[in-house]
């Protein structure tokens, strides 16, 4: 088989590349290791930027967004007690979109099935070859049989386990890496929100976010010890104990019910850099990992994927090089301030075992400035709703 750009993952990233190509006319492949019905029950983050909602429209698919996702013009920030928005909108005249990352993968699946879109799904030993001379092709196996896909370009859009930065040489590649000393419990569950605009909570017993689904989905986090058991957590428990990290009138709103996924996630930073190797560049979580407190894992793909669209349409279609030549530095250039301010997200509202009472104090004064300087508030608020492309 023959196609033009060989696309090595079916999450977002993958997904919509594939679907900007495709409606550009640009031929695609999609591989994916796993069945679509298991990348569809994974749970993840769920408020897109601007820029990403743009991206879906321009691959067509944002419909469902546009009736089933909630617009936020602000969220707040829950410490000492009280609570204090941040309005996004009056600070930067932008909103984000709360809409499951589940939902919208499911929306660009349906579209490329739609549009005739070649997928290949549970398609084993995906491995990319000679990228770095000019007849790059990828290999894989399916129900026993070994394919070659012959192309111009590879995009590894397989996630941070995947495949393509591991098929990268380790003197071609440098690795930038933070892990964090705790984790996040999560559960979902049929319950109305605690509020319609999500709370990140600084609280001394660790940190806690309320966010949603929709106005009947809840999606609730607390801060957690790395080496914790999901199985030690009830329901009640796990409520109590969120309960106790809101303010009051939050804490005595909230409305629980059986949650029905709950689990634990690490939390890490990673950057892998540069992001192109001769025809393979790499993509989304295949290059870098942010933790989740603000949100920016999914955004971060899809600003990859709109600079490595431009950078494969100018190629094909206007048959200049500037734009995918700049691939690595400009996604770079994006990813490496979306890490700061995860980073600086996450240092600022959780508990460090080793921060002591000083770390708790410092943390509320930085927070104490954040809600009481407008300069500070709008800075905070313009890496929320996304930094430009
Ligand atoms: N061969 C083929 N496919 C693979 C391989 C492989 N060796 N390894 C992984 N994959 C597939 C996975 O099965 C998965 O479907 O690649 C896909 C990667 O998807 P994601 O991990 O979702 O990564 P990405 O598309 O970059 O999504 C961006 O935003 O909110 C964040 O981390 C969150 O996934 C999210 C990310
Ligand atoms: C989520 O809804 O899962 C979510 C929202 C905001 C975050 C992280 C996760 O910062």
């Amino acid at each position: 088989m023959r196609t033009q750009v060989v696309i090595i993952g079916s999450g977002p990233s993958g997904l919509l590349l594939g679907q900007l190509l495709g409606n550009a006319g640009i031929d695609n492949v999609v591989l994916d290791r796993v069945a679509k019905n298991y990348i569809l029950g994974r749970v993840r983050a769920g408020v897109l930027e601007e820029g990403t909602v743009g991206l879906l429209k321009d691959a067509s698919a944002d419909m469902r967004m546009r009736e089933e996702g909630l617009p936020h013009d602000g969220f707040s920030l829950a410490f000492d007690g009280r609570d204090h928005r941040i309005d996004l909108f009056a600070l930067t005249g932008k909103r984000v979109m709360v809409y499951g990352q589940t939902e919208l993968t499911r929306d660009l699946m349906d579209r490329r099935e739609a549009t005739g879109g070649v997928s290949i799904y549970e398609a084993t030993n995906v491995m990319p070859h000679d990228f770095g001379g000019g007849r790059p092709y990828v290999t894989y196996e399916k129900d026993g049989v070994t394919h070659r896909i012959d192309c111009d370009f590879i995009a590894g859009c397989d996630g941070y386990h995947g495949i393509s930065r591991k098929s990268v040489p380790e003197r071609s590649i440098a690795t930038f890496e933070r892990t964090y000393p705790f984790g996040w419990l999560g559960v979902l569950a049929d319950v109305p929100p605690v509020s319609h605009e999500l709370i990140y909570a600084n609280h001394p017993r660790g940190f806690a976010l309320c966010s949603m689904r929709s106005a009947s989905r809840s999606r609730y986090y607390i801060q957690c010890p790395l080496d914790e058991k999901v199985e030690n957590w009830s329901d009640d428990c796990f409520y109590d104990e969120l309960r106790r990290r809101l303010p009051t009138t939050h804490a005595q709103a909230l409305v629980v019910g059986p949650s029905f996924e709950k689990s634990i996630a690490p939390l890490r930073s990673f950057v892998a850099e540069p992001m192109r190797f001769g025809s393979l560049f790499l993509v989304g979580d295949a290059a870098h990992i942010v933790p989740p407190t603000g949100a920016k894992g999914l955004n971060l793909a899809a600003s990859d994927v709109h600079y490595l669209f431009e950078g494969l349409r100018d190629h094909y279609l206007d048959h200049t090089q500037t734009a995918l030549d700049a691939y690595s530095e400009r996604a770079l250039r994006r990813v490496w301030k979306s890490v700061r301010f995860s980073w600086s997200m996450t240092t600022l509202m959780h508990r460090f075992p080793e921060g002591g009472d000083f770390g708790q104090k410092i943390q509320e004064a930085e927070l104490d400035y954040l809600t009481h300087s407008d300069a500070a508030a709008r800075s905070l608020a313009e890496n929320y709703v996304g930094l430009p492309y």
